[in-house]
């Protein structure tokens, strides 16, 4: 089943070329996953504009399409019309797949426009997806890796842990397409909190990568924040009370700075911060994941969305796994933040569940 897929959920305009095939086994192959970003237009206001990421996201779709397009369709026969590139492309998808939630309901319903305008001129099914299952899915992507070309091989059950800009999430997967939600976080999502901590040290939008940077110079002990909710025994997270510790480590040391002059973070005290905060969230991350996988006897650990991109965490997570006998599932580097392929992936996999969901913008919809 080839697959053209569509996310506009956010701030990443993306498309892509997927073929997907098998039920027990379902393997992936991208023939192209673009993404166009919007941070540059994002950054200076510190966060994503919602009218400014549909205005982007309607200029960035044709071009888009057209570049997808052109990608796949390689003829002799020189085509002269973006058009005729995108009529051959479409006679060869046999569904188109888009984002209808969760994310921001302009957004999504620039994606969902475009997508149910292709279905239609071309007579082909649309899917709806959740972009959260595209990031519980997107590891699926990976198999066969690049580095190892040997298949992903996951142990079941598993522990399921999404960590995104809008969402952190424990399940229990005892298959890939039936699990039971058995945590999140009550407050902010853990991008969310990277992503204001990274504001309060004055580091641009997005935070998690500028934090990752910041925190390989500084000292990951320096300042013993909380670990959050790792006394209690549930599965849930909170990461504002982590935030708020931030925040008032900063104005204690602007209190006894010199007030003769404009207080400004040494870069070595602003290194130790994002060191010491990203290190009581990946322990409290890690210790919950670690503690479910023991409680439900699983035998592999996945984890997806945005902020597993961090290099530190995914090494720790390693350590931990490998040590527990723990088989650690991530995505491939380019399908970990927002992208179109996982999309794709999330289509597939509801074809497989006989799931469908209605073809409207659901900005709230969970898993
Ligand atoms: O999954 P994603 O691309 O979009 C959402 O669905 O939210 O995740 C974006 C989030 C942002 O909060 C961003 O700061 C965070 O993922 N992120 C990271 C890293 N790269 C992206 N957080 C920590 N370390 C990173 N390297
Ligand atoms: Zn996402």
């Amino acid at each position: 089943m080839r697959i053209l897929s569509i996310e506009t959920s956010c701030d990443e305009t993306a498309l892509a070329l997927v073929d997907a095939k098998g039920t027990e086994a379902p393997s992936f192959k991208v023939h192209a996953n673009l993404v166009s970003s919007q941070i540059p237009i994002h950054r200076p206001f510190g966060g994503v504009v919602p009218h400014l990421a549909k205005r982007e996201h309607l200029k960035n779709l044709p071009l888009l399409l057209e570049e997808l397009a052109r990608h796949d369709v390689k003829t002799t026969k020189r085509l002269v019309a973006p058009e005729d590139y995108i009529v051959a492309m479409m006679k060869r998808v046999d569904a188109v797949a888009v984002t209808v939630g969760p994310g921001l309901e302009p957004a999504l319903w620039t994606g969902i426009n475009a997508a149910q305008d292709l279905a239609r001129r071309f007579g082909k099914p649309l899917i709806g997806a959740n972009h959260l299952e595209g990031h519980l899915y997107s590891f699926l992507l990976a198999a066969p890796t690049r580095t190892t070309k040997k298949k992903t091989i996951i142990n079941l059950p598993a522990i399921g842990l999404i960590i995104s800009g809008g969402h952190t999430m424990l399940l229990e997967m005892s298959s890939l397409t039936s699990w039971k939600k058995i945590g999140e976080t009550r407050d902010d999502a853990v991008g969310e909190a990277f992503d204001k901590v990274a504001r309060m040290l004055s580091l641009p939008y997005p935070g998690g990568p500028e934090i990752e940077q910041a925190a390989k110079q500084g000292n990951p002990a320096a300042i013993a924040f909380p670990r959050p909710m790792l006394d209690q025994q549930n599965f849930d997270f909170s990461f504002s009370g982590l935030k708020t510790a931030v925040l008032y480590h900063i104005k204690d040391l602007e209190t006894h700075a010199n007030p003769d002059t404009p207080f400004i973070l040494d870069e070595a005290v602003r290194n130790d911060i994002a060191a010491s905060f990203q290190t009581a969230v990946i322990e409290t991350i890690i210790a919950k994941t670690m503690r479910a996988a023991r409680q439900y006897h699983a035998r592999s650990i996945i984890i997806g969305g945005g902020v597993a991109a961090n290099k530190t965490l995914r090494s720790i997570f390693e350590k931990a796994c490998e040590q527990e006998k723990l088989i650690f599932i991530t995505p491939a580097r380019d399908a970990i933040t927002d992208n179109a392929a996982m999309i794709a992936t999330a289509a597939y996999m509801n074809t497989l569940t006989h799931t469908t969901r209605p073809i409207v913008a659901q900005s709230n919809l969970n898993l």
